[in-house]
């Protein structure tokens, strides 16, 4: 299995864990390290709604917590013939811990689109610019 197939079939798997409970919107993202390794993340609501997490954010955050600092690409899966992209907060979070890092937005059976992160934030604010 190509790579590609490899990282969005470990975001399809991650989406099943998805706490969904209030939007049914299940989401789920894997994260590839430089040395290959995957790191798995699925969105997690909860009833303030504003604390939600998605499933991105989880995915880096679980790497980070572990120790992984450098990273090539994340996979991001929805069941939507329309690709997702990340939101404006995970933006933030992927340009800031992964760079210019290749985002491959899937479906249950096909990839949707792929950009890099300097298209999906042309200006970023980042540490820079402190
Ligand atoms: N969500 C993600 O997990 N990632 C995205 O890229 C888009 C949105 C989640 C957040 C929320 O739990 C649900 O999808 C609906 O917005």
């Amino acid at each position: 299995m190509a790579a590609s197939d490899r990282l969005v079939a470990a975001a399809r798997d991650a989406r099943a864990h998805a706490v969904s409970d209030f939007s049914g919107f299940k989401v789920g993202a894997a994260l590839e390290t430089d040395a290959g390794e995957i790191i798995t993340g699925c969105n997690i609501e909860n009833a303030t709604y504003g604390l939600t997490i998605c499933a991105e954010r989880v995915a880096i955050f679980k790497a980070l917590s572990e120790g992984k600092r450098s990273f090539t690409r994340i996979a991001v899966v929805a069941d939507t013939s329309d690709p997702t992209p990340p939101c404006g907060a995970c933006r933030q979070i992927i340009w800031e811990f992964c760079g210019d890092a290749e985002v491959v937005m899937a479906n249950l059976s096909k990839v949707t689109a792929t950009l890099r992160m300097k298209d999906l934030l042309p200006l970023p604010f980042d540490r820079r610019l402190l």
